[in-house]
């Protein structure tokens, strides 16, 4: 796959910090713990280009992962952790709701969440901002190997009824990292984005 050859580039502190917007982005995004490091890297085949964990809110910084010249996927940090103080999270809420807006390069928006509790507060906040940016979304349900084949279906249905709410370009899909499902579906969308 075309994304094996994703290599690190650059962390940032802050979205503030990445300053080159040349080219084309993807950024990654959702709660800690959703899965965000481990879907870049079952989506790059390499075990540890995006650090995880088992705590939530390991990734603090941005992690950005050049493919090419000019093609970038962005690990984001996590949000909604409990023990994060509130100044903080309110910080990063506004430099996320900025990057969304003024990114030029930025052209989808990845947003996992588990399977078992889709589309929180703080999910559906970041969906509207990239909708109303008019940056599309691909809702990825995460951990999708946690539930049977029928729950399965029965929660990817549900998320894609709410997402019509959205009103705006959000797919929504299944993935799990452990055992690859629903890859083909993020790389196709990926590629579109990447005008591959
Ligand atoms: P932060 O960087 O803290 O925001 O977390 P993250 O969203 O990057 O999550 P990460 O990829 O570090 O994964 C968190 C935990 O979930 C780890 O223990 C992973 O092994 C586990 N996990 C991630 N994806 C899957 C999956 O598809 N299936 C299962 N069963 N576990 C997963
Ligand atoms: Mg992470």
């Amino acid at each position: 796959s075309y994304y094996t050859k994703a290599k690190f580039f650059t962390s940032a502190p802050d979205i503030r910090h990445l300053k080159d917007d040349s080219g084309i982005e993807v950024a990654f995004a959702g709660r800690s713990n959703a899965g965000k490091s481990s879907a870049l890297n079952t989506l790059t085949r390499q075990k540890n280009l995006a650090r995880t964990s088992k705590t939530p809110g390991r990734t603090q910084l941005i992690n950005v992962f050049e493919l090419d010249d000019n093609l970038r996927l962005v690990d984001l940090p996590g949000y909604g952790f409990a023990k994060v103080p509130m100044a903080t999270k309110l910080k990063w809420q506004k430099s996320l709701g900025e990057y969304l807006q003024k990114r030029k390069s930025l052209k989808g928006l990845v947003v996992l969440m588990d399977i078992r509790h889709p589309f929180k507060d703080l999910d559906q906040d970041l969906i509207h901002w990239a909708v109303d940016a008019g940056i599309p979304v691909l809702a990825l349900l995460t951990k999708a190997d946690k539930l049977k084949s029928g729950k399965r279906k029965a929660q990817l249905l549900m998320a894609q009824e709410a997402a019509l709410a959205f009103m705006g370009d959000v797919t929504v899909n299944t993935f799990s990292s452990l055992n690859r499902h629903g890859l083909p579906e993020l790389e196709q969308m990926l590629d579109k984005w990447l005008g591959r």
